[in-house]
């Protein structure tokens, strides 16, 4: 069987984004395929300074897969940081991957032309090594598990290519360790699987703080929903449904039924961006609201999520042991 594996970052509450790029197809692909999920708390590190932040996001990203479905026993369901041999993989993959790599590496590139814009003299200043060689993490997270497919948003795309060109380094330096199978990233497919946008019409990003939480309560949902950016077209005059980030949002939850008559009357004139904004509303609300509860109860100290990771992390040890057994020996360091 096949394996899909992929992480989140705790780095705010899950958000629609995640659940349209990542969660939803990962969710789907659960029943066919071998699959190990995990939360990529070391990845977060990079950017969460706060303690009580990072165990609070951590727990909500856990209890936001089991609320929409992840089912433990199916689901190797682990926490990254539990699984120490990660990162002496790292350090090994570290050693293969040319600088080079990571300097084109979009996530590094888009922190150096931040500091460009604000006009900073050294482009490097405020980017730490966590965030420059994360990449390489991202690549272990992928190969120590022997992954086959990982369900990621088109913003990851290029991490995963990554991770099949780190284990094209190191099996020609060392030998075929990692299996031949190249990780491929799946996405969303077509129109609709665009990046999904946020408040703002950029890319929906705990980054940009223009993301609309999944299991935000319903009068916040309410409002973050309204303000969602719209043009000033007058509600008589025909629109372009495919400039709205209301309509895109709508597009990935609403049945296809509504999403076409909602372009048909968008398109016609006479229907205002309102309109569309309280049937996005009422769609969302009507999907999430009988999982708030339950998403309330797992976020509760003494939920099931801490047994859940435990379990999860023996059982993704297991598989990474001897991956790592096998780099060691192929390297040179497990005996003389
Ligand atoms: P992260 O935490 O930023 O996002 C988690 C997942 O959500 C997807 N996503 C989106 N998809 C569509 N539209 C959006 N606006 C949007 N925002 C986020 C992301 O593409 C991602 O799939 N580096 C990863 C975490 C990671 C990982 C891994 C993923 C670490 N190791 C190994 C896969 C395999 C990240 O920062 O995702």
């Amino acid at each position: 069987q096949k394996v899909s594996l992929t992480g989140i970052k705790p780095t705010g509450d899950a958000h629609l984004g995640n659940y349209i790029g990542a969660i939803r197809p990962a969710l789907e692909m659960a029943s066919r395929f071998e699959s190990l999920y995990f939360i990529a708390d070391y990845h977060a590190l990079t950017s969460v300074r706060d303690r009580a932040q990072m165990t609070s996001w951590t727990r909500s990203v856990a209890a936001t897969w089991i609320t929409l479905g992840l089912d433990p026993k199916q689901t190797i369901f682990y926490r990254q940081s539990d699984v120490p041999e990660v990162f002496e993989l790292q350090w090994v993959l570290s050693c293969v991957t040319g600088k080079g790599l990571m300097n084109r590496a979009h996530a590094y590139k888009a922190a150096r032309d931040r500091n460009a814009e604000a006009g900073l003299a050294d482009l490097d200043a405020g980017i730490n090594m966590g965030l420059f060689s994360y990449p390489v993490l991202m690549a272990v997270d992928i190969l120590i598990m022997s992954a086959d497919v990982v369900p990621v948003g088109k913003d990851q795309v290029q991490h995963v290519e990554y991770a099949a060109d780190i284990a094209g380094s190191f099996n020609h330096l060392f030998g075929d360790v990692f299996s031949l199978k190249i990780p491929e990233a799946v996405t969303p497919p077509g129109e609709s699987g665009r990046v999904l946008p946020g408040l703002d019409g950029r890319k929906m990003s705990k980054s940009y703080q223009n993301t609309i939480p999944l299991f935000a309560p319903e009068a916040r949902l309410r409002k973050l929903v309204r303000s969602i950016k719209s043009d000033s077209t007058p509600v008589e005059a025909p629109k372009d449904p495919d400039s709205s980030a209301a309509f895109h949002l709508y597009e990935n939850f609403a049945a296809p039924e509504d999403v076409a008559e909602m372009r048909r009357r968008l398109e016609a004139g006479g229907t205002g961006w309102g309109e569309l904004k309280n049937a996005l509303f009422e769609e969302l609300n009507t999907q999430l609201a009988p999982l708030r509860k339950r998403y309330d109860d797992l976020m509760a100290p003494d939920s099931e999520i801490d047994a859940i990771l435990a379990e999860g992390a023996q059982r993704a040890r297991e598989r990474a042991r001897p991956v790592l057994a096998g780099v060691r020996r192929a390297v040179g360091v497990d005996g003389l």
